[in-house]
């Protein structure tokens, strides 16, 4: 009696792990699950010699290690060729045309997937049954990481079907997603511990950990793409289960209940490889965990064997990669930026580095804190980083190349650039400049103004601007457009027509929208969203100066930082002067919400809103979406164009995970208008 429910529990609960940790898919609730747990593990107590060899109350056993084991791969793991352009990956497809013999013109197949950042793993199932787990290691030789790898839900203990091969190895990629990699690191720090630069390196950390209790406790997840050793496939395979591409292995890994990317498409032709590296490098940002590139494989199984292998890798399969987005470099100096409100910035000189295809040469300290907290010296090699567009940043200093001569750094208390004190206001990281005629605040709160997404003045770039304050020809923002011809033309370097080109550019830039000047003054976590929300509500700009804190909070998109940020702004006079002489040189024109396409920027899209967003409310994300022409659904299909998710994001986020279905925050959300 209690072996049969033994039996049916163990493959209840597998069935459960399966839906939530593969399918991202759940079936039970959790007081379910539990219930379903706790009864096995009483039954299994009470009877030792019923349990099942892979059984789920087991994936956390065995005693910490003192050591890993050696673990020999019975086939090597290869690693891929790599190509970082169009035109590499037609030299790959060229080459692979040769070693098959086929004519140039025919459009090979080829099998298009993620590439996961992570480690890989080689899994090893008997009879069914997951018996060792090994690293990568040199690919011949990995580490035997066995007692880790079973706290991975996602990996099954068992092959579901009825079809496992006596012995089979298979490949794929341990991960941990981005938002239990930020969390890991939180908990880290509150704990000062280690901090891991990357996703990857936390997954490598925690798979290597001795003691399989504190793997349990991290979030590590699994995808699999590949195949080592088989006994009797691929013949015996090929006659039950008739594989004979990549596309139908990957279908069968899913069957044995493996989690496999779901984004993967078979590509006919370097063209249509192409089109799917494109798409992925726009979802790229959405996914909840990190790839670093495509992986581009002949589907055909008998040609990859038939194109044959060069240095360890085949020659039939390579990594179409995203320019890096982190790097290591050294610090050769920190120097100090003034922003526009006056924050003393620390900013790291480094080594030129590519990364993300552009050559980096600074990169951001943020403030003396995270100077400490990184413990950041001159001289240091770190890893720098860039997430989206923003400026890179210094994330983690590798300590094991100090070798003594690092200087630590410490903030001035007074500005580099006019000399007055610099102070640090209650709680805040940032230090301040509070001299009122700095120079850099005003190049800066310059600089700001004239940007594309404020007043838009063309070709006024940061070297004019620096050029027209060190003249004396702006003294406060207004100035711009009172140039004059004459002084420009005084000015090193303008000639008629480029001082044309600059008076006629700031001429168009006169008559403008209200968000873009409320935006440009630079108010403090005013961006280009909120500016907007005021402009729409407030509807003029002395408006808004008067608005007290109870008007400002009464637009329910803005929150206390916000208001208390613009009431601050607005009660000082300078600004307030600045503000108002810069509305008696411009045109305000009426609101124009509707995009240049015509129709509203979120016409024919769907959104589904879960979790608790960090400023919107339900009901302001709904209108927000809704202003803008989009449509709410409650539930998410295939026709969602976006999931928008915040903190304890629920099944919705799940479904969308599933269904490949964009998924956003809500700066992304805000950012898309
Ligand atoms: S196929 C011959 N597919 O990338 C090796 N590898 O740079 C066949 N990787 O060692 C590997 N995602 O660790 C393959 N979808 C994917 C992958 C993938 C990540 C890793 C894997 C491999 C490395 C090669």
């Amino acid at each position: 009696m209690s072996s049969a429910r033994i039996k049916e529990l163990t493959a209840l609960i597998q069935h459960h792990d399966h839906c939530y940790y593969v399918l991202d898919n759940p079936e039970a609730s959790d007081a379910e699950y539990d219930r379903l747990f706790r009864e096995l593990q009483a039954l299994e107590e009470a009877c030792p010699n019923l349990r099942l060899p892979d059984s789920p109350t087991q994936r956390v056993s065995g005693r910490p290690l003192s050591d890993f084991e050696k673990a020999r791969h019975r086939v090597p793991m290869l690693s891929l060729a790599n190509v970082f352009s169009a035109k590499e990956l037609e030299e790959f497809d060229a080459r692979v045309h040769r070693f098959l013999d086929r004519p140039a013109d025919e459009r090979l197949e080829y099998f298009c997937e993620l590439k996961f950042d992570g480690l890989s793993i080689n899994l090893t199932y008997e009879n069914g049954i997951l018996v060792s787990a090994a690293t990568r290691g040199d690919g011949e030789i990995g580490e035997n990481v066995t007692q880790n790898v079973r706290t991975i839900k996602a990996v099954p203990l068992r092959l579901l079907g009825k079809n496992a091969p006596a012995l089979i190895e298979i490949r794929g990629e341990v991960i941990l997603p981005i938002g239990d990699f930020e969390k890991l690191n939180q908990e880290q720090e509150k704990k000062e511990l280690k901090i891991f630069a990357n996703p990857r390196n936390a997954a490598a950390g925690s798979l290597r950990q001795l003691d399989p209790s504190i793997t349990a406790t991290r979030p590590l997840s699994l995808f699999c793409y590949g195949i080592g050793f088989a006994e009797n496939i691929p013949e015996n395979i090929a006659k039950n289960i008739k594989i004979k591409t990549l596309a139908e292995f990957e279908n069968q890994l899913e069957h044995w209940g493996f989690r496999v990317g779901k984004w993967r498409k078979v590509a006919h032709g370097v063209q249509e490889v192409l089109a799917f590296y494109d798409e992925i490098e726009k979802i790229r940002d959405t996914l909840p965990f990190e790839i670093d590139g495509i992986v581009i494989k002949l589907n055909r199984l008998a040609e990859v064997d038939q194109a044959g292998y060069v240095s360890r890798s085949p020659r039939g399969m390579v990594a179409f990669k995203f320019p890096p987005r982190q790097e290591t470099t050294t610090i050769e100096d920190i120097i100090v930026q003034v922003g526009r409100t006056g924050t003393l910035t620390p900013v790291a000189i480094v080594s030129p580095v590519n990364l993300g295809g552009a050559i980096v040469r600074r990169a951001t300290l943020h403030n003396q804190d995270e100077i400490d907290r990184k413990d950041i010296r001159i001289g240091d090699h770190v890893f720098i980083q860039r997430a989206g567009d923003v400026i890179p940043e210094v994330v983690k200093v590798i300590t094991e190349k100090r070798k003594g001569h690092e200087r630590k750094f410490v903030l001035p208390d007074t500005c580099p650039v006019c000399g007055s004190k610099a102070e640090r206001k209650g709680g805040e990281a940032a230090l301040r400049c509070i001299g009122r005629n700095c120079v850099a605040k005003l190049k800066e709160r310059l600089r700001h103004l004239v940007m594309k997404d404020a007043l838009n003045i063309d070709g006024m770039g940061e070297k004019i601007v620096e050029q027209l304050v060190d003249e004396g020809l702006i003294k406060h923002s207004a100035d711009i457009f009172k140039l004059t011809r004459e002084r420009v033309l005084e000015l090193e370097g303008f000639k008629e027509k480029s001082c044309d080109n600059l008076l006629e550019a700031i001429e168009k830039a006169r008559k403008t929208e209200l968000y873009r000047v409320i935006f440009g003054l630079g108010i403090r976590h005013v961006g280009e969203a909120t500016a907007k929300l005021l402009a729409n509500h407030f509807g003029s700009l002395p408006h808004l100066m008067k608005a007290g804190t109870e008007d400002l909070l009464a637009v329910s998109e803005v929150g206390p930082e916000v208001a208390s940020s613009l009431r601050e702004f607005f009660e000082d006079a300078q600004h307030h002067k600045e503000a108002e002489d810069l509305l008696a040189v411009l045109t305000i024109k009426a609101p124009a919400r509707a995009s240049k396409e015509g129709g509203l920027k979120f016409s024919g899209k769907t959104f589904v809103l879960t979790g608790t967003l960090p400023t919107l409310s339900r009901s302001d994300a709904t209108r927000f979406i809704e202003e803008n022409g989009g449509k709410i659904s409650s539930s998410v299909s295939k026709k969602t164009d976006y999931v928008v998710a915040g903190e304890e994001a629920g099944s919705k986020l799940d479904k969308a995970n599933a269904l490949g279905v964009a998924v956003i925050d809500e700066a992304q959300l805000l950012r898309l208008i």
